[in-house]
């Protein structure tokens, strides 16, 4: 008599299981209850603009700190060495960007961590 209890326990986890979407628009969403769409996410479209509204104005060139997040080999070399993530997702110990702001909004976030997971290409 065990053998069909264990079978409906079976189905049952194989139902709930189904229930839960782990993706990353329902996990992190944009924060004005829109959905966030991570699933489109390129250096032109969105990365470079990200750069350009919140780090460019601190980071080109000429006024840099070292750090150039204005074009895509720069922004790479950040990428590389781990500052990226660290400073814009405020890790612990880092230096937390944008300096002096706030932190960046959960969608624009989940948008550069995807680039980034997804290779960091120059798309
Ligand atoms: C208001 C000016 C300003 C803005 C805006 C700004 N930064 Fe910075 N950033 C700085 C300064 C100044 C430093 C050097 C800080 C230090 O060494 O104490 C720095 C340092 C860094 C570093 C190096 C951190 C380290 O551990 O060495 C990274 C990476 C960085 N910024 C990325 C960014 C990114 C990405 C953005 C946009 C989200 C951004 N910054 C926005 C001024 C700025």
């Amino acid at each position: 008599m065990k053998k069909p209890f264990i079978f409906i326990i079976s189905v049952l986890g194989v139902i709930l299981e189904s229930c839960y979407y782990d993706n990353e628009v329902y996990l992190y969403g944009n924060g004005s209850g829109a959905v966030c769409d991570t699933a489109t996410v390129t250096y032109s479209a969105t990365i470079a603009p990200i750069m350009a509204s919140n780090c460019n104005s601190c980071h080109t060139a000429s006024s840099g700190n070292g750090v150039i997040t204005s074009d895509y080999n720069n922004l790479k070399t950040i990428v590389n060495n781990g500052k990226l993530l660290k400073s814009v997702n405020w890790t612990a110990g880092a230096i937390q960007m944008p300096l002096g702001g706030q932190k960046l909004p959960t969608c624009t976030l989940a948008k550069i961590n995807k680039w980034v997971d997804n290779g960091a290409l120059n798309n």
